[in-house]
């Protein structure tokens, strides 16, 4: 059977991938940050994932304000790196999974969760920026990734109780896949940061803090956290934050009769480029 063995919160800041792309790791602004994602790197070079899903949210790089699915999850073989207007980042073409794809379309829309299924679709650096920082810059993506892009660009964006149960769900379709496989899930984007308006280069030390905390400790209660709550104390961009409760929803959880998953590593950082960085490991028991 499949099995969901860990899941990895990151921001996923397009800075930081200029800064691998360009050769710019080892210069002091950018080496702390880098640092911390060595433990992480080694230990998914150990653990050898077969399949991450992971969750995003595209930066209107392939869905313009024409069409804004709230969860649209990539069934596609392939998915090409984005040309976010600096022509696409020359990173390995995103190999998907098409038939756990499927099976969880199957069984999570088939669970009252209405995705979007999407065939064709680029990945901008919402997705490809958390692959450079977790495996550097191979010839090859070491695994299959099943992309799920999530609305937090227009409003309204889906609320972190949809979310975490969005995350359940998708645990309860891994959980039912056949194939041996081992499946991680990540969740990106966040932490505190606003990009534009009089409030711009907003940090909230405090707040991340707290969410680093409760996403851990207590996910069901950050679930009821209204959006005003993100936007006036995370910044703007701070919704993207939603996220990491979908790959929360897909852990294990106290208060489902499992087992509190396993803070393997955590990771705070400021600044990169005009934002916080957050990064978690969690492990299933
Ligand atoms: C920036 C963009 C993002 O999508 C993000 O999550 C953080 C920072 C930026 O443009 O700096
Ligand atoms: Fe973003």
């Amino acid at each position: 059977m499949a099995k969901l063995v860990a899941g990895v919160a990151t921001s996923h800041v397009p800075a930081i991938g200029a800064a691998i792309d360009l050769g710019k790791t080892e210069e002091p602004y950018w080496k702390p940050l880098f640092q911390g994602y060595e433990l992480s790197k080694k230990w998914i070079a150990e653990q050898k994932p077969d399949v991450i899903i992971l969750v995003y949210n595209d930066h209107a790089s392939a869905f313009s304000l024409e069409i804004i699915p709230t969860f649209a999850l990539g069934c596609a073989a392939e998915f090409p790196p984005a040309d976010e207007g600096w022509g696409p980042r020359k990173v390995p073409v995103v190999k998907g999974h098409p038939e756990l794809a499927w099976h969880i379309a199957q069984s999570v829309i088939l669970d009252e969760f209405d995705l979007t299924i999407v065939n064709n679709m680029a990945v901008d650096h919402g997705l490809t920026v958390p692959l450079s920082l977790l495996f550097g810059q191979p010839t090859e993506w070491p695994c299959q990734v099943i992309p799920l892009a999530v609305n937090v660009v227009q409003y309204p964006p889906p609320t972190g109780n949809r979310c975490y149960n969005l995350g359940k769900a998708i645990r309860r379709a891994v959980d039912s896949f056949d194939p041996d496989l081992k499946v991680m899930i990540f969740g990106t984007g966040g932490m505190s940061h606003q990009l534009q308006g009089p409030r711009a280069g907003l940090i909230n030390r405090a707040f991340d803090t707290a969410f680093l905390d409760n996403l851990t400790k207590d996910p069901r209660k950050l679930s009821q956290m209204p959006h005003i709550d993100y936007v006036r104390e995370a910044g703007s961009e701070g919704i993207e934050l939603v996220m990491w409760l979908i790959a929360r929803g897909a852990m294990d959880d106290v208060n489902g009769g499992g087992n509190k998953p396993k803070v393997l590593h955590r990771f705070y950082h400021v600044p990169a480029s005009n934002t916080a960085v957050g990064h978690l490991i969690l492990e299933n028991n």
